[in-house]
C-alpha cells in the first residue's frame, strides 16, 4: 500500500483572521484532513519578525488556534501544534542556512514586500523563508497548500532539500511540492489583496456594527444602480461569489449585467450571507474561547507527535553533516 500523502501548512498568528485566510488557507486546509495525514500549525516564531508585544502574541496564538478548530479542523484526523513547541525547527533552521545561497535569499519578493513597507529589515525577516522551509522539511512533507503569496517560499524549501541532499550526498529531505487552494486571491475592501498588512480586511469574528462598516466601506466605482456591469471587477462580487450558493451567485451576477443592482443593495446581500455562513463558526469560537485548556490540551498532544517527526528529520540531517 502506498503511503498516505503528508500535508503541511502553518498560519501566523500576527492578527485577527479575515476572509482572505479562511477561503484562502483554512478552509482549503480543513478540506485537505479527509486526504492525508494532515499537519497544520500557529507560526509563533514567525510571527516575532513582525511583533513585539508578548501580551498579544499570546492572544492572538489562542485566537487562531480557536479560529482552526472552529472553522472544522478535527484533532482527531489532524495534527494542530505550535510551532515553538517544536524547537527542533530552529536547530534544522542553522543547517539548511549553512547550504542557502545568499542570491536566493535576496530574490525573496515577500522580504522586499515588507521592508518596502516600512517593517525594519533584520535578520529574522531576510531568513524568514528558511525557517518556513526547516518548517516544512521538518516533518517530510509532499504537499504544502497555501495562497500564491507563499509560493516562492515553498519553492525555496524545494530548492534547499534538493541543495542539502546533493552538497552531502544522502537522501535526507524530502522534496515538497505547493498546492494552490480555490481562492488563492481574495481582494480586499479596497480591491488589493486582502491582508492583514493593507488594513482592507473583512474579519471572521467580526459581527454587528463593526462588520457592517467593513462591507459597507468596500469601495466602488461611480457607476449608478441603473449602470451595465461587468461582476468579475467588482470586489463586492469576489466575495459574493465566495459566500454564496452557486445559484444566488449566478443570480447576482445576472444583475450586474442586466443593469439595476446598485452597490449598496449588493453590499447588504453580502453582509446578509457573511453572517449566515459564519454564524456556526462564531458560535463554536464562543465555546472554545471559554475553554481555554481543551485548546490547549490540543495543541499539546499535536507538539508531541510533529515534535516526534522533527526529531527523526533533524538526527538524520545532523548524521549527513557529522555531527553526533
Ligand atoms: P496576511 O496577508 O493577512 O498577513 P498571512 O500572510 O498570515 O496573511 O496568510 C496566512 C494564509 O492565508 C496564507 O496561506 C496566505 O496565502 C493566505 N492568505 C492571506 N491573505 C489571502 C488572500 N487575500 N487571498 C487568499 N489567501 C490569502
Ligand atoms: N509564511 C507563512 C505565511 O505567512 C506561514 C508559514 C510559516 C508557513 N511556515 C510555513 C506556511 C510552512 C506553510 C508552510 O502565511
Amino acid at each position: 500500500m502506498s503511503q498516505p500523502q503528508r500535508i503541511l501548512s502553518g498560519i501566523q498568528p500576527s492578527g485577527r483572521l479575515h476572509l482572505g485566510n479562511y477561503f484562502g488557507a483554512i478552509r482549503e486546509h480543513v478540506r485537505l484532513q479527509e486526504q492525508g495525514e494532515s499537519y497544520y500549525f500557529i507560526a509563533d516564531y514567525h510571527a516575532l519578525t513582525s511583533l513585539r508585544d508578548a501580551k498579544a502574541l499570546r492572544a492572538h496564538i489562542l485566537d487562531t488556534a480557536v479560529t482552526y478548530l472552529a472553522c472544522g479542523l478535527d484533532p482527531a484526523r489532524a495534527v494542530l501544534f505550535r510551532q515553538s513547541d517544536v524547537p527542533e525547527v530552529t536547530e534544522l533552521t542553522w543547517l539548511l542556512l549553512s547550504v542557502s545561497p545568499m542570491a536566493m535569499l535576496e530574490n525573496a519578493v515577500s522580504y522586499k514586500d515588507k521592508v518596502a513597507r516600512g517593517i525594519p529589515a533584520e535578520a529574522g525577516l531576510f531568513t524568514y523563508p528558511v525557517l518556513m522551509a526547516a518548517d516544512i522539511l521538518a516533518q517530510d512533507t509532499d504537499v504544502v497548500p497555501v495562497g500564491r503569496d507563499q509560493v516562492q517560499h515553498v519553492e525555496i524549501a524545494r530548492d534547499l532539500a534538493a541543495k542539502f541532499n546533493r552538497d552531502y550526498g544522502a537522501e535526507v529531505f524530502r522534496v515538497p511540492d505547493y498546492r494552490l487552494g480555490e481562492a488563492p486571491y481574495v481582494p480586499g475592501t479596497d480591491g488589493a489583496k486582502m491582508s492583514k498588512s493593507y488594513g482592507n480586511t473583512i474579519e471572521i469574528f467580526s459581527e454587528g456594527k463593526e462588520l457592517e462598516k467593513a462591507v459597507m466601506g468596500i469601495k466602488t466605482d461611480s457607476a449608478t444602480p441603473a449602470d451595465k456591469k461587468d461582476p468579475e471587477a467588482s470586489t463586492i462580487y469576489r466575495l459574493y461569489a465566495l459566500v454564496a450558493s452557486p445559484a444566488e451567485r449566478d443570480a447576482m451576477a445576472d444583475r450586474f449585467r442586466a443593469g439595476g443592482l446598485g452597490y449598496g443593495e449588493a453590499k447588504k446581500a453580502l453582509l446578509g450571507k457573511v453572517n449566515e455562513v459564519f454564524a456556526d463558526v462564531r458560535a463554536r469560537a464562543r465555546a472554545l474561547r471559554a475553554d481555554p485548556s481543551r485548546v490547549e490540551e490540543t495543541l499539546r498532544r499535536g507538539a508531541e507527535r510533529a515534535r516526534a517527526n522533527a526529531r527523526a528529520v533533524l538526527h538524520r540531517a545532523r548524521t549527513a553533516c557529522g555531527l553526533s
